[in-house]
């Protein structure tokens, strides 16, 4: 089944983890791609594994930075301009920032964090949103958001704050839009093992980050970390014509985690 032939499916922090599967996967169903991130190594390992994948698969890589209005401006206009318009965006691209107690989280590292993960969110939906309903004919929008977006983890003031925001920024569009036939979802996963959630162990035990892993998933009902294939799946699924009725939702998938908290 080929969901996403003749789209264009638009993803930001594409060069890794999350992003990185999902192009993979959005492209095994037919999908065109322009993959956004401010890593040029990772953008350029990202088209490498579409392409092992998907032979022939078109994919645009843009070097940007979401926190940035005009970065953000120009990947929304590279895309129209190579493939003529934006059918689905996965508004993905993120940071974990420094773990710390709120008294000494640092103003600075609070407003670094949400600058990306909930301005870069915004700006976003800001830019792909007019296009899509310029279009006239829907779309379909996917926030990343976290298990720290709908619950209090600790020592992540400003994810937390930030992720919090995306649930409330896809709540308000998905309101705003529905009615153009534009759907926005958010997804909050739990712990998924990708290079982010690999220096998050590191910050909680430099010396033995596999223990502090090993540790760190106990909490979990699956007891293992979650795979990128895993939230590619789910992610492709909310993107995808069989979710035309799946509208300001946010989808756990984190293996049960956020119901013990
Ligand atoms: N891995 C997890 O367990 C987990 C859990 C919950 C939420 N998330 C969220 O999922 C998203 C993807 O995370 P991941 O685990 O794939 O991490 P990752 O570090 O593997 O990938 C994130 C990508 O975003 C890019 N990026 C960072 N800042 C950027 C910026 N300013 N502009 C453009 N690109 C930027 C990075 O270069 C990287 O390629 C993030 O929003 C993260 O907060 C991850």
């Amino acid at each position: 089944m080929e969901r996403f032939t003749d789209k264009v499916v638009l993803i930001t922090g594409g060069g890794s983890g999350l992003g990185r599967a999902t192009a993979v996967r959005v492209a095994s169903e037919g999908a065109k791609l322009a993959l956004v991130d401010v890593s040029e190594k990772g953008l350029a390992d990202s088209q490498a594994a579409v392409l092992e994948a998907v032979p022939g698969a078109e994919v645009l890589t843009v070097l940007a930075d979401v926190s940035s209005e005009d970065d953000v401006a120009r990947y929304v206009s590279a895309t129209v301009e190579r493939f003529g318009r934006i059918d689905a965006f996965f508004n993905n691209a993120g940071i974990e920032g420094k773990q710390n107690l709120t008294e000494r989280f640092g103003a600075d590292e609070f407003d670094k964090v949400v600058s990306i993960n909930l301005r870069g969110v915004f700006l976003g939906l800001e830019k792909v949103l007019g296009v899509m309903r310029s279009q006239g004919d829907g779309g379909a929008v996917v926030n990343t958001a976290s298990v720290g977006g709908i619950r209090g983890v600790g020592n992540q003031s400003g994810y937390a704050a930030a992720k919090h925001g995306v649930v409330g920024l896809t709540r308000n569009s998905a309101v705003e839009y529905g009615e153009f036939g534009i759907r926005v979802n958010a997804i909050a996963p739990g712990a998924i093992w990708t290079p982010m959630v690999e220096a998050s162990m590191r910050q909680i035990d430099a010396e033995n980050p596999e223990k502090a892993a090993e540790q760190f998933i106990q909490i979990n009902p699956t007891k293992r970390y979650g795979k990128a294939d895993e939230i590619a799946s789910v992610v492709a699924f909310l993107l995808s014509d069989d979710a035309t009725y799946v509208n300001a939702a946010v989808v756990p998938i984190d293996g049960g985690q956020s119901a013990k908290y």
